[in-house]
């Protein structure tokens, strides 16, 4: 039997891209849209590398709603779509919140909406632990409450998550929310990895690049967190985990797996690492020395958080399999794939 169609938002981004692979491995048909505003349209050939499958690509913005209308008047028997085109930088959201309002909440309306008019009835969100800022109590489950992020970025994921549950009650959409916690990491093969446009904000960027000389050096936010070195905890997660959990997701959907209308998971391993620690692991693992100092917090910074990940081991059978080690041996793998290929990363 034919697998099912399904179109990927922001498929030529990070997870977006890494998605598109195990989506074509298992089968799937896969329609790309993306307005290349944080990615390289290369990023498909290199998934072709990859699977031996080039993704049909749409250039649009989805804010655009004519385009979004054309597209769905090209592409027809659509069985699932998943969400990944959003903005998701938290120091440009302070800086400019109309933009990520704009961008993030009018695509998804446009979206919602086009899936209306085409009786499109399944979708997978990306959503992000930021919705529940710093918790009370850790690990964070899928019920704990939600507190108010500290960026505009991270807002646009909370009021996000309420459209489509509202939308939910009253129509005859599914949905699965997947509230990510640090996907870092990057595809074994190298071919594809995160392509920060820019200088990085995150980490694992910031640890690769200042190890491959394009930074001098690495600076730690914070030393004096109530955590066991002083540094902020995270719960990193591989981004080919990630991406398999939406596959399942997607299967869940279709099949009718799912019991609510809207659904929500988050997506971590459960274990938290410290700045440090991670510093420390990819010396050890690259054995690559890191030029780094600790200087004062960075403002918004949440202490520490790490996910509950027993709702989503039990119900979507799903369990992060790659640990910190590979994590960050493939996100130098990758960095070292960018620097011989000479990619642009010094801006
Ligand atoms: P990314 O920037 O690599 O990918 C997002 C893609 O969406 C980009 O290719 C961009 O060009 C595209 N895009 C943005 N706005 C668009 C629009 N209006 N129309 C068409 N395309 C548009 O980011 P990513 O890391 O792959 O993140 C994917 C999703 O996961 C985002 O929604 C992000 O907010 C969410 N998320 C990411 C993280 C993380 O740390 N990477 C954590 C939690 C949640
Ligand atoms: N850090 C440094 N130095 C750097 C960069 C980061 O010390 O140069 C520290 C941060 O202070 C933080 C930790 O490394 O303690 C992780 O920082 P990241 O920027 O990599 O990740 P965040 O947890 O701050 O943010 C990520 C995503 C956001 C999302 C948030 C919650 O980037 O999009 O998780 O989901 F909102």
């Amino acid at each position: 039997m034919a697998k099912a169609k399904v179109v990927v938002t922001g498929g030529t981004g990070y997870i977006g891209s890494h998605t598109l692979v195990e989506l074509i491995e298992k089968g799937y048909e896969v329609v790309v849209i993306d307005n290349l505003n944080n990615s390289y349209a290369n990023t498909l050939q290199q998934v072709k590398e990859i699977t031996g499958k080039l993704p049909q690509f749409y250039c649009f913005d989805l804010c655009d709603k004519n385009a979004l209308s054309q597209f769905f008047e090209q592409e027809k028997n659509i069985d699932a779509i998943i969400h990944f085109a959003a903005l998701k930088a938290v120091g440009e959201s302070v800086d400019n919140p109309l933009l990520y309002y704009h961008n993030n909440i009018v695509s998804l309306i446009y979206l919602l909406e086009a899936m209306k008019v085409n009786q499109i009835n399944h979708l997978v969100f990306s959503s992000s632990c930021t919705v529940y800022g710093q918790p009370d109590k850790l690990p964070v489950s899928e019920n704990a409450p939600l507190k108010l992020p500290e960026s505009p970025y991270g807002k646009t994921k909370q009021i996000a998550e309420q459209i489509i549950a509202d939308v939910c009650f009253t129509s005859p959409l599914q949905v699965i929310s997947l509230r990510y916690f640090n996907p870092i990491g990057a595809h074994e093969s190298a071919l594809i990895g995160e392509f920060p446009i820019g200088a990085p904000n995150n980490l694992v960027p910031m640890i690769t690049q200042t190890a491959v000389g394009i930074r001098e050096k690495l600076l730690v936010f914070g030393s004096d967190y109530d955590t066991k070195d002083g540094s902020c905890v995270r719960d990193y997660i591989h981004v080919v985990d990630i991406a398999q959990a939406h596959v399942i997701a997607i299967e869940r959907l279709i099949q009718q797996k799912n019991k609510k209308n809207y659904e929500v998971f988050n997506l971590g391993t459960g274990h938290g690492y410290t700045v440090l620690e991670t510093i420390q692991t990819f010396e050890n693992v690259t054995g690559v020395k890191l030029n780094y100092e600790i200087t004062g917090r960075r403002s918004g910074d949440v202490e520490k958080v790490y996910a509950d990940t027993q709702w989503a081991n039990k119900e979507l059978g799903w369990k992060a399999q790659r640990n910190l080690d590979n994590m960050l041996q493939t996100a130098w793998n990758w960095q070292l794939k960018l620097n011989e290929l000479n990619m642009k990363q010094d801006d």
